[in-house]
């Protein structure tokens, strides 16, 4: 019987299904025309898969909902916030927490706390809301992640370690008192979801601490990153979900958190820290921008449900099926030979948009350009994650990242095994016709955050 695999399953039945609209090759033309070749603007109800994010897209359970009516509504000191608090605490193990709408709120407000004009602040990779957060409180953004991160072929299992001689290099050149944090995420989004390890976090908690430089730390997929590490770190292999992601934290000092994905809810995020300073000043400055501080621009009854969402994510069981679901649909996918990135991720499947459309150049969008052909094939929205997200630099210049990707976001707990078939046959269709696309010019783009709105036309 040793040869028989044991296959991931979910570790919950469906008690409530919403149903689909499907559509015709013609009505997905139209409707990709109206959008202006911009996955952003098309709209819900056209989609048969969504795929856009996994951002606020999951599905709550029954408990989830039970809690959501338990909301208690009142303007200050609401109960769901005190059992929010108290989940933060023995989950993560942050000890002050500030509830904000969704992580950007956190960005906005520890920004503006920590960052003065001229700081540098480095981090593994940028991710757009988060960096856009520290230029706009001043702050320059340096991208230490290690090489390996920009390589969608090298297999490296911790492509989001952060390479401590940039660092340390960074640190030599503008000194530690222009580096007021690191800007540290779990899971980094734009390589592909891929994980830091526990060892490359120990070794630099110890150089930051030598320098006195904070450690913050963008837990919005902790708990994917610790799945990986369970699997693939040594020494880890027997401990839970729960004690790894209590661990990761415990070498940081404080954290922003978009809700929407890890803890399972449709909307909420937060800002924890261990610093009493910092919570102070945050307290302050949340009343100005989201609401008091123990309401944060949510409902009581979002903070119940948050606080439920939490204690479900780092369940093992529930990790081992979410992964396991992205993984299925990456194995699906290079069975057809689709290039994607390697190895396969937390959150998604991001495929790789250079070497899919080699022949359009990067000023003509390919990334943009697959998402759009992706929805035209069978309805599956997908999100651009190339040169359009990345955006202008201060200088109004385009920012060419290496990577030039089609992001594939599997929310949580909503679609089936069947579903991964489809969108996996949908890419490869669209693959074997390759050679007849064309890129696409940009006819509209916004200032800032350009991939939500921005307009395109076929070239
Ligand atoms: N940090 C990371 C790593 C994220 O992925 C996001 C959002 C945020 C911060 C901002 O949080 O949306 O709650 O304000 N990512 C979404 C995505 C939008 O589709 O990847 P938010």
């Amino acid at each position: 019987m040793k040869n028989i695999k044991q296959s991931w399953a979910e570790p919950y039945k469906i008690k409530m299904v919403e149903l689909l609209k499907m559509t015709t090759p013609a009505q997905r033309k139209k409707a990709m025309q109206e959008a202006g070749y911009n996955t952003f603007l098309l709209k819900s109800e056209d989609v048969y898969i969504d795929l856009l994010t996994d951002s606020g897209t999951s599905a709550m359970s029954d408990r989830q909902w039970a809690g959501m009516m338990m909301g208690d509504e009142a303007y200050a000191g609401s109960r769901n916030f005190y059992h929010l608090e108290a989940v933060v605490k023995e989950v993560y193990g942050y000890k002050y927490l500030i509830p904000t709408h969704q992580g950007r709120g956190a960005e906005n407000i520890l920004s503006k706390i920590l960052i003065k004009k001229g700081d540098i602040i480095p981090g593994n990779m940028y991710f757009t809301t988060t960096r856009l957060h520290q230029e706009l409180a001043g702050g320059k953004f340096e991208d230490i992640i290690i090489d390996e991160a920009h390589d969608p072929e090298n297999e490296f299992p911790f492509k989001g370690n952060i390479d401590l001689n940039k660092l340390e290099k960074l640190i030599k050149k503008h000194g530690a008192n222009k580096i007021p944090y690191v800007s540290m995420a779990t899971s980094v989004n734009m390589a592909g979801g891929q994980p830091i390890s526990i060892k490359n976090l120990k070794e630099l908690r110890v150089l930051t601490k030598k320098h006195g430089i904070k450690v913050i730390h963008d837990m919005t997929r902790v708990a994917e990153n610790a799945y990986f590490i369970q699997q693939k770190e040594k020494g880890y292999q027997n401990k839970t979900i729960k004690a790894i992601v209590k661990e990761i934290c415990s070498l940081t000092d404080g954290a922003t958190m978009s809700a929407k994905k890890d803890a399972l809810v449709n909307i909420g995020g937060f800002l924890a820290v261990n610093d009493w300073d910092v919570f102070e000043e945050a307290r302050n400055m949340v009343v100005v921008y989201e609401g008091l501080h123990t309401y944060g621009g949510l409902a009581g009854r979002d903070m119940e449900a948050m606080a439920i969402g939490i204690g479900e994510s780092v369940s093992d069981d529930h990790i081992k099926a979410r992964v396991g679901q992205v993984i299925y649909l990456g194995e699906k996918m290079m069975a057809y030979n689709v290039p994607i990135v390697k190895p396969i991720g937390g959150h998604g499947i991001f495929v790789d948009a250079k070497k899919f459309l080699p022949h359009i150049k990067q000023e003509q969008f390919p990334a943009q350009t697959l998402a759009a052909e992706i929805y035209l094939d069978a309805g599956v929205r997908t999100m651009e994650r190339g040169v359009v997200s990345a955006g202008r630099k201060a200088n109004g210049k385009n920012y060419f990242p290496k990577l030039e990707l089609v992001r594939f976001t599997i929310p949580r707990r909503v679609y089936t095994q069947a579903h991964m078939d489809v969108i996996a046959e949908s890419a490869a269709r669209v693959y074997e016709r390759r050679n007849t696309i064309k890129g696409m010019k940009m006819i509209y783009e916004p200032k800032y955050l350009r991939f939500f709105q921005a307009k395109f036309e076929k070239l």
